[in-house]
């Protein structure tokens, strides 16, 4: 579905991202684990089209996407969830979610979704005409992916949706993408540590000063020090 093809990306003189190489195949969930400042979150800016890649190839869906804009690659159903999650907390949890649809013009599907958004996450019902910004981290994570179902995904990527959370929360969480894998969704998550991957995930990229160091299925990397090795470099 997404076969990304030596890509390098950056800031100005800095290279963020080096000739990197992953694939998530369709119906799949990939993580791409890696330290501070590895490129994880470089790497989604590059599939977002936020981060124009200084070379390499993306392909989504057998075609080349590769420096394509923000909303067109939006509209082809590749959508990012930000680190920090960017909803508008000012705002009420209806118009956060309505506001993540106006693109839409299939009007009986947006209801389908709203309502479906708030069968998976009943906090967002019960809170509907509430504040965004009153909502908990985890709550508002849970508005973040209910806001991107409303963008019609069928990549979904996520850069660290454990971030700030209890871990009875990224439970919680967690087990909201695995219903949403079950129902024919492909994830692309990016985390700091491997703790929820083994749980989810069919495949991972160990991702370290900006290069792909190690890859594999979960079974292939549940050794825990190779794993380590890979992912602080010795
Ligand atoms: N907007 C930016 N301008 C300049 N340099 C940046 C920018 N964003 C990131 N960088 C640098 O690019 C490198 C990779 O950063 P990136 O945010 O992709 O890492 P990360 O793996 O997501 O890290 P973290 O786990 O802390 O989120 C780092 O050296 C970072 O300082
Ligand atoms: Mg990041």
């Amino acid at each position: 579905m997404l076969e990304i093809s030596g890509l390098t990306a950056g800031y100005g003189r800095l290279t963020a991202l080096r000739e990197a190489s992953l694939s998530v195949a369709e119906g799949e969930v990939v993580f791409v684990v890696g330290p501070n400042g590895a490129g994880k979150s470089t790497l989604l800016k590059s599939l977002a089209g936020l981060v124009k890649p200084v070379s390499g190839e993306v392909r989504f869906r057998g075609s080349q996407v590769t420096r394509q804009q923000p909303e067109q690659l939006c509209r082809q159903g590749l959508i990012l969830i930000p680190e920090g999650r960017h909803i508008f907390g000012s705002l009420t949890v209806q118009e956060n979610l309505t506001l993540a649809a106006t693109t839409r013009r299939d009007r009986k599907a947006v209801q389908e979704d709203l309502d479906f958004v708030q069968t998976l996450f009943p906090i967002l019902r019960a809170r509907y005409k509430g504040v965004a910004g009153h909502l908990s981290g985890g709550e508002q994570q849970q508005l973040a992916i209910a806001r991107a179902i409303l963008q019609k995904p069928s990549l979904l990527m996520i850069d660290e949706p454990s971030l700030g959370l209890a871990p009875l929360v990224i439970d919680q969480v967690y087990e909201s993408l695995r219903e949403l894998n079950n129902r024919g969704l492909t994830l692309l998550i990016v985390e700091q540590s491997t703790g929820w991957m083994m749980n989810i995930a069919s495949r991972a990229y160990i991702l370290r000063g900006g290069q792909v160091v190690l890859e594999g299925s979960t079974d292939e990397l549940s050794d825990p020090e190779r794993l380590e090795a890979a992912y602080f470099g010795h």
